[in-house]
């Protein structure tokens, strides 16, 4: 079977540290989408570990953590993070498998994802630059170049290839800038590709599964950056909900069994586009300081706003969510007042559901006041310790989405979660 973690709101719910608690339940933990564009949060030994495309089961000794084929694969950055798991003693070459499937981020699609932000001016997506558009434009083009790519005797020819394609569109947006440095790191890069373990993803993970081993799905950004029903165009170019783990890892849907969704006690999104909830007030700017709401993998300061119910609900119908963990509950400790917002204003209208235009409609919240609890919860450990206030708050919440909240993380630390 296939349990599933996934983000419900627009990416870093703390995805990361609820996949390294949940890790020790499991044989296998699984990346199935999205690229260096993460970064995953989560406490080793009391010292802080961003992950970027290694699964966030790598510090659990005897646990397989899988690259899977619908991920789009930076060697560098790989290689750098591998450097950096390896100095927990974590042995990469026993721990780590990447599927042949995996296609491969090559400099140039970094460049292209640059100059295309560039072009776009105001109206730009946000993007990371990390060349994640560009990476799927390639595979769902039919171009990309994938790991089991790399020990065929045409992969260097093949490289040129695209890189040449690459150049006439960067040359159209008259991009300029000398990337030599990237590709002799890329090259270098490769090099060390080739040292890891590259299986059959999806042979492995269903023979594992008929030997009774347990799958942990571990997904990237959030639901409302999804290609298909995020907020379009403001999106990545993965299927980050759970349909994905289907066509990322080669499992079929029959086999997947919970669906873990993480949000945040509040609402973040780094990056453009909609976010009905948005507090561009000091509100706003007490959640940026009281979550250190700062981007784990640009630095950016994530835009902060309450809780959107409307498309938390939305995000739990498209995922299949069975359990919703609810993460940073601490950060709102010391609000006098709390707010959710439980419909959404649209030319006067009221609605329940998220619109097909929300990029192009202007939305007005309709906001619900929430007493709030004013207690350092970050110590708490068992619910029945939890203030009634928060109780109140997330009995509104499993009323609203109609999925139980069944865990609340209090604290960034691995041993800072309570069990409802
Ligand atoms: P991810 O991308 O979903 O894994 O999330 P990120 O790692 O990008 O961002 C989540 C941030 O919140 C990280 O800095 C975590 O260490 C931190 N974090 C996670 N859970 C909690 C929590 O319950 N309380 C607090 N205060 N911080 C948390
Ligand atoms: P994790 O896994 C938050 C956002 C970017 C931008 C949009 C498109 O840490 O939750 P891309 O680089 O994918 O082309 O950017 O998506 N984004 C994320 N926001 N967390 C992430 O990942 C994100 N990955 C991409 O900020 O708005
Ligand atoms: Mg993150």
């Amino acid at each position: 079977m296939v349990d599933v973690i996934l983000g419900l709101q627009w990416g870093d719910e703390g995805k990361g540290k609820i996949v390294d608690f949940f890790a020790p339940n499991y044989d296998i933990v699984a990346r199935f989408q999205g690229g260096p564009n993460a970064g995953h949060t989560l406490y080793v030994e009391g010292k802080k570990m961003v992950l970027h495309q290694i699964p966030s089961g790598i510090f659990h000794q005897n646990k397989v953590n899988i690259i899977g084929g619908g991920v789009v694969l930076d060697p560098v950055t790989l290689k750098r993070e591998c450097d950096a798991v390896a100095a927990y003693g974590i042995d990469v070459k026993k721990n780590l498998f990447i599927s042949e499937r995996t296609n491969i981020i090559v400099p140039t699609h970094r460049a292209l994802d640059k100059a295309s932000e560039l072009s776009k001016g105001d109206s730009k997506i946000g993007s990371t630059l990390k060349g994640i558009g560009p990476a799927y434009m390639d595979k769902t083009g039919r171009n990309a170049l994938r790991v089991g790519d790399l020990l065929d005797k045409n992969f260097t020819s093949q490289y040129i290839k695209l890189r040449l394609k690459h150049q006439k569109l960067l040359d159209n947006f008259h991009f300029i800038e000398d990337i030599s440095a990237w590709e002799e790191e890329f090259f270098e890069a490769l090099e060390f590709l080739k040292t890891l373990n590259v299986i059959n993803c999806e042979y492995y993970i269903n023979n594992a599964i008929k030997d009774g081993k347990k799958v942990l799905a571990e997904g990237a950004q959030g639901s409302m950056l999804d290609i298909d029903f995020g907020t379009f165009p403001f999106v990545t170019s993965s299927n980050t909900i759970s349909a994905g783990v289907c066509t990322g890892l080669g499992v079929s849907p029959k086999l997947i069994n919970e669906v873990l969704g993480v949000t945040k006690a509040y609402c973040t999104r780094v990056g453009s586009g909609p976010f009905p909830t948005e507090l561009e007030n000091e509100t706003g700017e007490e959640l940026r300081k009281l979550g250190s709401e700062f981007g784990a993998t640009t630095g950016r300061p994530r835009r902060c706003g309450w809780i959107d119910l409307v498309a938390l609900k939305y995000t739990c119908m498209i995922n299949g969510v069975t359990q919703v963990i609810m993460t940073k509950a601490d950060v709102l400790d010391s609000f006098k007042e709390l707010q959710m917002c439980t419909a959404y204003g649209i030319n006067g209208k009221e609605t329940k559901e998220l619109p097909f235009q929300i990029s192009r409609v202007k939305i007005d919240p309709v906001l619900e006041a929430f007493k709030g609890w004013n207690t350092d919860t970050t110590k708490i450990k068992s619910a029945n310790e939890l203030p009634s206030d928060m109780n109140n708050y997330i009995d509104f919440i499993n009323h609203y989405i109609g999925v139980p909240v069944k865990f609340v993380s209090n604290g960034p630390g691995r041993d800072q979660i309570v069990s409802l």
